[in-house]
């Protein structure tokens, strides 16, 4: 059996650097190796459902903009199957099942999850909810589950993600070898696929926070132009000690070379700045001191811009034929449809929850009931 990749992003936003380097660039190098018989690419609007329930207009809107993204960026659906969560109903019946292998008390120690629930807000305790705190959606607090549906349906042997999401796959690994120890051999166990960049694990946002996040409103998208991506490179993080240019600068903490670690190629000191050989020259000139900052930010600004123009290009034309793109993610959701609902034949056959299609289940009663007659 080949290899299966599935992987996705909930459309809560336009896809960003974050999503490119962390995933997406990933995701079109996968595709392009020819190393994968299938490779599933899913916009996880039922996910982002979970905690947006009040504002279901607003996933609704990010659908397209997701799928222009993952178009633009160069995911070619003659290649990979782009499709909707929320049109493979088969999920849920899938989910349903797993969540009785799954105790509460292990979902409570999911990290990513507990952290989710600290960040939105929600409370996790009765007291907390009494005093006004909202509290956490079941959906929600179960989504990891729903998760495991989503590999295991498409049999992945493999699931390209960022660091966040171990946890998942981590809990996916528990489901499958649970499910097929009670109910015999049934699911694929994936494996998770990190970026091997340190510095494309988590791109921090132009403010050198930790995280690109649109709620922190330091992000730059795939979708802004290149006056847009420039001001934010002009304004971005770097070392606040580094004032005089004669200042040695700090290259650790330092958003502008985080960034030039993510993105430099082999060939771009030779084509934006050939005065310097290589990233590690730059940065030793620049921990010595005599470097300004505005002249390493143009240098980044050259290097995003050669990165983004073509993402850019590609998105304008796939903005002329919305339908195309809707008709797109309709096939892939069809195609992916097929495939989820062959797991789930499986599944509930191995569950022996299959009774129309189990001849012997009838002729065992048919004797059964005869017995106690003769
Ligand atoms: N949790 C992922 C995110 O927040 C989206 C997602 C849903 C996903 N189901 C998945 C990722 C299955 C990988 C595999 O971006």
């Amino acid at each position: 059996m080949g290899k299966v990749i599935l992987t996705g992003d909930r459309p809560t936003g336009r896809l960003h650097l974050g999503h490119y380097v962390g995933s997406l660039k990933r995701r079109v190098e996968l595709q392009n190796s020819g190393e994968y018989e299938k490779i599933f690419i899913m916009i996880a609007d039922a996910q982002a459902l979970t905690d947006n329930a009040d504002n279901p207009e607003k996933i609704r809107q990010n659908i397209i903009e997701v799928a222009l993204d993952y178009l633009s960026a160069g995911l070619d659906p003659e290649k990979v199957t782009i499709f909707i969560q929320s049109q493979v109903p088969e999920l849920c019946e899938l989910a349903f099942y797993y969540m009785n292998l799954v105790t509460v008390q292990r979902l409570q120690r999911n990290p990513t999850v507990k952290q989710e629930i600290q960040l939105r807000g929600f409370s996790d305790s009765e007291e907390d909810e009494s005093q006004n705190k909202k509290g956490t959606p079941v959906g929600f607090f179960t989504y990891p589950i729903s998760q495991a549906s989503d590999i295991t349906a498409f049999r992945a042997t493999t699931v390209p993600v960022g660091v966040d999401q171990a946890p998942m796959i981590e809990q996916t690994r528990e489901i499958v070898h649970k499910f097929n120890t009670v109910y015999g051999e049934t699911l694929v166990t994936p494996e998770m696929k990190l970026p091997d960049n340190a510095a494309c694990l988590r791109l921090p946002g132009t403010d050198g926070k930790a995280k690109m996040s649109k709620s922190l409103g330091n992000c730059i998208y795939l979708s802004d132009s290149a006056e847009d991506v420039r001001k934010k490179i002009m304004s971005m993080y770097t070392d606040p000690n580094h004032i005089r240019v004669e200042d040695p600068g700090q290259i650790e903490g330092n958003t502008v070379f985080t960034y030039l670690d993510a993105f430099c190629q082999p060939d771009s000191f030779e084509k934006h700045w050939p005065e310097y050989p290589n990233l590690d020259a730059l940065k030793e000139h620049y921990q010595r001191g005599g470097l300004g900052d505005v002249k390493v930010k143009k240098f980044l600004n050259a290097i995003l811009q050669e990165a983004l123009e073509p993402i850019r290009q590609r998105r304008k034309e796939f903005e002329k034929d919305i339908p195309g793109v809707y008709e797109i993610l309709r096939k892939g959701s069809l195609c992916a449809r097929e495939v989820a609902a062959a797991t789930l034949a499986d599944v509930r056959r191995a569950m022996k929850i299959d009774y129309f299609d189990d001849a012997e289940l009838i002729a065992e009663h048919t004797r059964k009931f005869a017995e106690g007659k003769e």
